[in-house]
């Protein structure tokens, strides 16, 4: 079988499981931090005696559910217990197989971006496994050093320190592989939270019981702390793994800016949440966090384009050889840079240029990441040309 499609191929079904088992894992964190914030202290004594700090009661699909929240652990340990950590692992694993197939066995492609910088994809490879592993190290001795002391110091520095990466990124790798890298950064982090801290420490606390010693409270508020973050983290994950298929986020000059605000934004969101579980409505949270995204999405829209009426309006026969050299390559009904024409987008025909001028106008003159690390030498002034076209009513 061909390798391109290969290629194809594996991506679909990876991006397609990375997506079930990310839902099953950010579903269920989800719902215990709501659990969480919404219990509250049992009245029944039988319950406090027992142990039982907070409890709700909820409805679900017809049937009533009573969870129950133990202060530190239940007396006994009980015969089954559930783990939450699959869900978890294999969104790592099939989140890193799938940035390896896509970007990593590509890096010449989707990693290098000559006009960002002159790297080989070797070095890019490098550069992006070793931000995966350097997010986890970093963000675990701010941890360490800081979350005692205070939760605020460490979302600040931490809040630097990503986008200090975040900067250096933008400028060492092509636009969409910086972004999708600090996402899977952060979900790296994610994933070593349960792995490193939060599983150990529980096992920890299961340990000490069969021991038949009491359980350290410390152990679980460590694994609370650090599953807290995962939750703040989530939304910005999120964006950046959609983020791809916004080039005007990730191609422009500020890209970098553009994703901490959209990130913060999701956090302050998000925040509002958790205090809402508590019942408390703190509504500038996100009026701030809609601001924020707001006032980022109008600053960084392009400026407006106006065609010199000076000039005659450029004629889609003009237009037709530039797009037949530049983009046919990938987009055309057999394109021979590309198993097929990415997102369907095939420009082959008066016709179907003439359909897509829009998007054509939109990557090649508004983002310019059109074409794709301009492996095809488009001039500014064949952009120029598809400006005019456009601008003048793709006659
Ligand atoms: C080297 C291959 C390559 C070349 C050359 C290329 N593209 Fe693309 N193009 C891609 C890939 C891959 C995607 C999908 C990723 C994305 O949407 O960012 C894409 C996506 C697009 C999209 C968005 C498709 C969608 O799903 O909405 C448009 C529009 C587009 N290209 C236009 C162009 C134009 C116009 C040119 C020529 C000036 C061009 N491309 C040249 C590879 C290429």
């Amino acid at each position: 079988m061909d390798s391109a499609y290969l290629i194809e191929v594996a991506s679909m079904l990876l991006r397609w499981l990375h997506l079930i088992v990310g839902i099953a894992w950010i579903g269920s964190s989800f719902y215990f931090v709501w659990l969480d914030n919404s219990i509250k202290p049992p009245t029944d004594p039988k319950l406090r005696e027992a142990g039982v700090g907070g409890e709700l009661w909820a409805m679900h699909a017809g049937g009533f559910y009573n969870p129950q929240k133990y202060l530190v652990a239940p007396k006994e340990l009980p015969k089954e217990l559930h783990f939450f950590f699959w869900p978890s692992y294999s969104t790592w694993i099939t989140g890193f197989l799938l940035i390896s197939v896509l970007y990593y066995f590509q890096a010449a492609t989707w990693m290098v971006d000559p006009a960002v910088a002159q790297i080989s994809p070797t070095v890019s490879v490098l550069i992006g496994l070793g931000t995966l592993a350097g997010g986890w190290i970093v963000y675990d001795l701010l941890s360490r050093l800081l979350i005692e002391r205070s939760q605020l110091v460490f979302a600040v520095i931490y809040t630097l320190f990503v986008g200090a990466v975040t900067w250096a990124l933008m400028h060492l790798l092509a636009g969409r592989a910086a972004y999708i890298h600090v996402g899977a950064m952060i979900a790296t982090t994610m994933s070593g939270n349960v792995f490193f801290i939060i599983i150990p420490n529980q096992r920890k606390l299961v340990a000490a019981m069969k021991r038949g010693e009491a359980p350290d409270p410390a152990l679980g508020k460590k694994a609370k702390q650090r599953s807290v973050h995962n939750n703040y983290l989530t939304l910005p994950v999120l964006f950046s793994m959609i983020s791809n298929h916004y080039a005007f986020t990730y191609s422009h000059a500020h890209g970098w800016l553009m994703l901490m605000l959209i990130m913060l934004s999701a956090v302050l969101i998000r925040h509002f949440f958790n205090l809402k579980h508590k019942g408390e409505w703190r509504w500038e949270y996100p009026i701030a966090g809609g601001l924020i995204l707001l006032a980022t999405l109008w600053w960084t829209a392009p400026a407006p384009v106006v065609r010199d009426t000076a000039k005659p309006v450029p004629t889609l026969s003009q237009v037709m050889p530039v797009v037949e050299a530049r983009c046919a390559a990938c987009h055309a009904e057999k394109p021979t840079m590309m198993p097929s024409a990415p997102g369907g987008v095939m420009l082959d025909t008066e016709a179907r240029i003439r359909q897509h001028a829009q998007r054509i106008y939109a990557r090649t003159t508004q983002t310019k990441d059109m074409p794709l690390g301009n492996v095809t030498n488009i001039t500014e002034e064949e952009r120029a040309l598809i400006t005019g076209w456009y601008l003048g009513g793709t006659k």
